[in-house]
């Protein structure tokens, strides 16, 4: 599983749609990039200046939104979002070889999504399941006292046994 190198193209038929439905509606400018992000996955920066010229707002305007939503993301994520936790309890546990082997296992490092958008692999604080440690979650379901056997199941290959 290689890293995704460069962002998809999007359909920018599409985008405009979307955006001259909130043309001129300054008020509009978050549920507008939400939409675009549910569109597409994410807000390419490109389509930034074509938000701001069609809301009247300077693209610094739409940046500054943009960037300040942590649920807004500017690069493509992966259908599965995997969180390896690196706090505490689950140093001391093992969590940096449990991180080490999922790394492996998807060919990703940190902040990487794959290739397919199958994955995007990323580090948390503390999941706060302390007691589960170590843990790591793909997207909404935990998984606690991680080992290496574990680790292999979740991501097993196609053809790998
Ligand atoms: S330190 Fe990992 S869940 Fe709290």
């Amino acid at each position: 599983m290689a890293k995704l190198k460069a962002p998809p193209e999007i359909d920018l038929e599409r985008l405009n749609e979307i955006v001259n439905e909130h043309a001129l509606k300054r008020w509009a400018l978050i549920p507008l990039v939400q939409e675009v992000q549910a569109e597409f996955g994410f807000i390419p920066p490109r389509v930034v200046p074509i938000i701001a010229n069609k809301l009247h707002l300077f693209p610094s305007e739409v940046q500054g939104v943009v960037s300040f939503y942590e649920q807004l993301y500017t690069e493509p994520r992966g259908r599965n979002i995997v969180r390896v936790c690196r706090g505490t309890a689950c140093h001391v546990r093992g969590g940096k070889t449990i991180l080490k082997l999922v790394k492996r296992q998807l060919e990703l490092e940190e902040n990487e999504t794959s290739e397919d958008l199958e994955y995007t692999l990323e580090t948390v604080a503390c999941l706060g399941v302390c007691a589960l440690s170590p843990t790591m979650v793909i997207n909404n379901q935990v998984y606690g006292h991680m080992n290496p056997k574990k680790v292999k199941e979740l991501f097993k290959r196609e053809g790998e046994s």
